[in-house]
């Protein structure tokens, strides 16, 4: 079994991490790498965990997780299908479980197309832990000024903190924001995240869980 541990280090793996972390950079872009990466790949393997899913699958989880974003050097547009394309460049031809390798692939494809289409929990997974990294540390501009005047940079900088949580007995995944009003408001926050939170309320649903937001103490389901 593939395991985070083969992963996390590798060196084109940090290779490729790198490079998009210095692309990403260049374009200003909110923070795809490290930070997040870590996050995701954290958060993936403890919502696997939490709902039972068995060790193979939390790897997956995880793995999935810390190689989602390694594309983004390539393009930001396609870059879900970059990483995956990478991912297997590396791991397929050595490979025993071709099976565990094409289902992070998907996995990692799956996790911005436009079409949502699931068929694997760790692709429902990946989706819960990548769309709910919502913060004001994803914001690497510090100029208040530029961050009022981009709505991405807006939305995450107001959001001082973010809790994400699993109910396996209620079967409730929720996810708890704090925005500062003073930076944004909740509308430009739906306006942003609209899509996102569809996705992890699909997400949600294909596991068998309900998925609840709340922002500022305001609950939506
Ligand atoms: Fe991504
Ligand atoms: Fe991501």
């Amino acid at each position: 079994m593939l395991k985070l541990e083969n992963v996390k280090g590798h060196p084109m793996i940090e290779d490729f991490i790198n490079q998009s972390e210095k692309y990403l950079d260049a374009i200003k872009y909110t923070d795809h790498g490290r930070r997040h990466i870590n996050i995701v790949s954290d958060r993936a393997r403890s919502l696997a965990k939490s709902i039972g899913l068995s060790e193979l699958v939390q790897e997956m989880c995880a793995i999935s997780g810390y190689c989602h974003d390694m594309g983004n050097f390539m393009g930001r547009s396609e870059h879900h299908y970059w990483s995956a394309m990478l991912f297997s460049q590396i791991f397929l031809k050595d490979a025993k479980d071709t099976n565990q390798i094409s289902t992070i692939m998907q996995a990692i494809a799956s996790h911005d197309k436009n079409k949502l289409k699931l068929v694997n929990n760790v692709s429902a997974i990946l989706i819960l832990a990548d769309k709910s990294d919502v913060h004001r540390t994803r914001v690497k501009n510090k100029d208040l000024n530029q961050i009022k005047n981009d709505i991405h940079d807006r939305v995450n900088y107001s959001a001082i903190a973010n809790d994400f949580s699993v109910n396996k007995s209620k079967k409730q995944i929720k996810l708890k924001i704090q925005i500062d009003t003073k930076i944004t408001s909740p509308m430009d926050y739906f306006e942003i995240f609209m899509e996102r939170m569809a996705f992890c309320r699909i997400a949600a649903e294909f596991l068998g869980y309900e998925f609840i937001l709340i922002i500022n103490n305001f609950k939506l389901s």
